[in-house]
């Protein structure tokens, strides 16, 4: 049977196609639309999505009638009386070529939590979903266990939302809040911790085993501490979260006593929280889907409804970009000018570019941060990723868990005078960890790289400019490479 699952009309509109039990492709809209963070289903989407054929069924990633009672409930009274958002009527107005299946709702927490279960390869497994917010629910620790039935074990609903404090946050420190919380999260190595009191004495009270909220921060928090630098703030909200999420991973160790861990949710995304999970709560294997946000939930939702394990190959379901991985043309230009940028395969699912959208760099000087910058035009704050082969990766970085695929764990650099430009402030790395089945031609290009230089990591970004989100077609790359002067293969 042939299922859609949808993620749509919020933010980071994405679609995903299953065939039975196996995921022939998921892709987010901003990709094909090139505006970030694009909350509809752009027409080359759903052209890609329909040449597997019509789907019958489309499963949708939450409750839209439930959220709206969360509308009223909240006040915003035009989102609880708008048509606009409901399902079956942004459909209809797509114009797709087949007839409209049966639509299937889900949970927002569930669709979350499946797709973690469904990838994890556990057989049993405590589960953390902890966002921002979906109907009612902003954080849920439960417990499935072998014969596939969940447990909920304790649960927040808003306005308590460890997400929309994360938020408010984003918001007070001069960012675009549902957006930027990572570049907060890169910020706090900046700062000092030094108003986590305060936010727990005007704003987030601690409880068992997680917390409350003192008032609605939905809206923001406003100029709270005036005085206060952005840096402060963001070092502050972070050492919360961090604290905040490792309480309730302890608790859902000791309630459930399993050894494996499930996280799914927008703040799985925040991969220092991640790191101290997988380090200090005592659970044995940590797994998070590598697209753990609502885009992710479009993989999720059909998940929750097939109810089994899921067939995939990774995260590299999107476009694609046929042809061999151009391993020896990447190591002849990245030893030659020290960056390349590679666009082949099919490209990522999730907000990481792990290789087949990549821009690849030496990382052997700290200067290498500037150059890439210019091409990029971020933020110079903003830390870069290693990319290593899992085999040689603990002897550089001291990794809190066996392996670290999806760039979603941060680690001490052992060696920071040998790569200074993947290393940040805080003297950590955002690690990618490649393996031979993972992605046999980036571990041979990693191979080739060692072999002409003697440095087993090179530096890996998104492969983008400046608020663009990560190039797609052969059609994207080109242009990029014109702009740029950029060599792409
Ligand atoms: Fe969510």
């Amino acid at each position: 049977m042939l299922r859609w699952g949808i993620s749509a009309l919020s933010h980071d509109a994405a679609l995903a196609v299953v065939d039975d039990d196996r995921l022939v492709f998921a892709g987010h809209s901003e990709r094909y639309s090139r505006v970030k963070n694009d909350p509809l289903l752009h027409p080359d989407l759903l052209a890609e999505a329909t040449t597997f054929g019509p789907p019958e069924q489309i499963v949708w990633y939450e409750r839209p009638y439930v959220k709206k009672l969360r509308h009223l409930q909240a006040g915003q009274w035009s989102d609880a009386f708008s048509p606009r958002d409901l399902p079956r009527a942004f459909l209809r107005s797509l114009d797709l070529p087949f007839t409209l299946p049966e639509i299937t709702y889900v949970d927002h927490h569930h669709s979350h939590a499946a797709a973690g279960i469904a990838t994890s390869g556990f057989d049993e497994m405590a589960v953390i979903v902890a966002d921002a917010i979906g109907e009612f629910r902003t954080f849920t620790i439960g417990y499935r266990d072998r014969d596939g039935h969940f447990e909920t074990l304790h649960r927040r609903a808003y306005p308590d939302s460890l997400g929309l404090l994360y938020s408010a946050f984003t918001r007070r420190c001069g960012f675009r809040p549902n957006e930027d919380e990572y570049i907060v999260m890169g910020m706090a190595a900046y700062g000092e911790p030094r108003y986590t009191a305060q936010i727990h004495e005007e704003l987030l009270e601690i409880t068992t085993p997680t917390f409350r909220l003192r008032g609605n921060v939905h809206r923001g928090i406003g100029n709270w501490l005036p005085d206060a630098s952005p840096e402060d703030l963001a070092a502050s909200i972070q050492a919360v979260t961090e604290a905040t999420m490792l309480a309730a991973a302890r608790w859902a160790h000791d309630a459930t006593g399993s050894e494996n861990l499930v996280l799914s949710g927008g703040i799985a995304l925040n991969c220092v929280a991640n790191s101290v999970i997988a380090s200090d709560s005592g659970f044995q294997k940590v797994w998070i889907f590598p697209n753990p946000g609502d885009a992710g939930s479009s993989v999720g939702c059909i998940a929750a409804v097939t109810g089994s394990p899921l067939r995939w190959n990774g995260p590299y379901s999107g476009t694609d970009i046929p042809g061999d991985y151009p391993v020896e043309e990447l190591a002849r230009e990245l030893v030659g000018s020290g960056m390349v940028g590679v666009a082949s395969g099919r490209a990522e699912f999730g907000p990481r570019a792990l290789g087949n959208r990549s821009l690849l760099a030496d990382p052997r000087t700290a200067e290498m941060k500037d150059k890439v910058n210019r091409i990029k035009g971020r933020e110079p704050f903003r830390p870069f990723a290693p990319v290593v082969r899992v085999e040689r990766a603990h002897e550089l970085f001291d990794l809190p868990t066996a392996a670290s695929p999806y760039m979603q764990f941060t680690a001490r650099c052992l060696h920071p005078g040998v790569v200074p430009a993947v290393v940040h402030r805080d003297g950590t790395s955002r690690v990618q960890t490649v393996a031979p089945d993972q992605h046999p031609g980036l571990h041979a290009l990693l191979g080739e790289w060692e072999d002409r230089t003697g440095c087993p990591v090179l530096l890996n970004t998104s492969l983008n400019g400046r608020g663009e989100p990560l190039l797609n077609t052969a059609d994207d790359v080109q242009r990029f490479s014109s702009r740029t002067s950029l060599p792409v293969y």
